[in-house]
């Protein structure tokens, strides 16, 4: 058991490729039992922490735990009690269903392969599936195995890194009920997404860009201390108060949903006065709740700066 109720505990962790810090002085800490998501853009280094965190990457700088193993000395233990999803398909297209948890199960020397397979793929609605080649499944069905491939060992952590990337929405709906009920059963999760939808579902959330962490907590706490005032706008010719819009100063997003525009920006006052110049008759306004993709969005132009 966890002492202190922390699955993963990292402090200054990094990684240099050739000249670069991809990774740089990430501190970071997973709570138990939680459902952790881990945001940021492309290629901000999500992939490479969690490579690091599960033993499989050997960092440039830091140090830390996870769960009760350290994340430099005691790599093989780690690989033992994580599972880990990774962001491609990781399996044997040209195996079946069962013969990639066959060799899943041999590869962590589980007692009884067989069995172990079998129970998997009850457990995870495959059974039906089990003599089809695992190149033939459709993309939900793929991800469906990768995550009984990953939880067949019965690991107490998992990562999950772009689980549901290209999958369609039924799909990512009873994968997240899938993720919320292993997390009820006792089960850590890590898990990595570029959908706000997803963020929302999360019961803590850490966002990364270049490398560095800018911002962590629950969900509503980050809208929250953002201080980003968001209104909706609706009306005639959008398209061009949007392109007047932007040019104001207090202005800082302007995005089309639908029908209407949302304006966000971080000083309400300005804002306000940005809108009251630009909405003649034809448009209105009204405050609007502020969503987690507009604080992600602020916190990217930020760090660009
Ligand atoms: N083995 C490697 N050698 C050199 N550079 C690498 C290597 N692996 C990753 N990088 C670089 O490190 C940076 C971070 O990559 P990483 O895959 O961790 O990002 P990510 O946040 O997972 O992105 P995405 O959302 O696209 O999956 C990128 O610039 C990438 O090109
Ligand atoms: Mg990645």
């Amino acid at each position: 058991m966890l002492s202190d109720g922390i699955a993963i505990s990292v402090k200054g962790l990094g990684k240099r490729f050739d000249e670069k810090w991809v990774v740089d002085g990430v501190d970071l800490e997973v709570p138990a039992g939680s459902v952790f998501g881990f945001l940021g853009p492309n290629g901000s280094g999500k992939t490479t922490c969690i490579r690091m965190i599960c033993g499989l990457l050997e960092p440039s700088s830091g140090s830390g735990r996870c769960l009760e193993f350290d994340i430099l000395k005691q790599r093989e233990r780690i690989k033992r009690e994580v599972g880990y999803m990774t962001q491609r398909f990781a399996l044997y297209e040209d195996l079946t269903v069962r013969e990639n948890l066959l060799f899943v199960a041999r590869a962590y020397e589980v007692d009884t392969p067989r069995l172990v397979a079998d129970e998997v793929m009850e457990k995870f609605g495959l059974a039906d599936r089990r003599n089809q080649l695992a190149g033939a499944l459709s993309g939900g069905w793929k991800q469906r195995l990768s995550l009984a491939a990953a939880m067949l060992h019965e690991p107490r952590l998992l990562l999950l890194d772009e689980p549901t990337a290209g999958v369609d929405p039924k799909a990512r709906r009873d994968f997240w009920s899938e993720i919320h009920e292993l997390s009820r059963a006792g089960l850590t999760v890590l898990v990595t997404t570029h959908y706000m939808d997803e963020a929302e579902r999360c019961s803590d959330l850490a966002y990364i860009a270049n490398g560095k962490i800018l911002t962590r907590g629950k969900p509503g706490f980050l809208t929250r201390e953002s201080g980003l005032s968001t209104f909706r706008v609706h009306g005639e010719k959008l398209f061009e108060l949007a392109n007047r819009l932007r040019q104001f100063d207090g202005v800082e997003q302007v995005a089309a949903f639908g029908t209407e525009l949302h304006v966000s920006g971080p000083d309400a006052a300005l804002l306000t006065r940005a809108l009251e110049a630009n909405c003649g008759p034809g448009a209105r306004y009204e405050p609007q709740e502020t969503l987690l993709e507009d604080v992600f969005i602020h916190l990217m132009e930020r760090a660009r700066r």
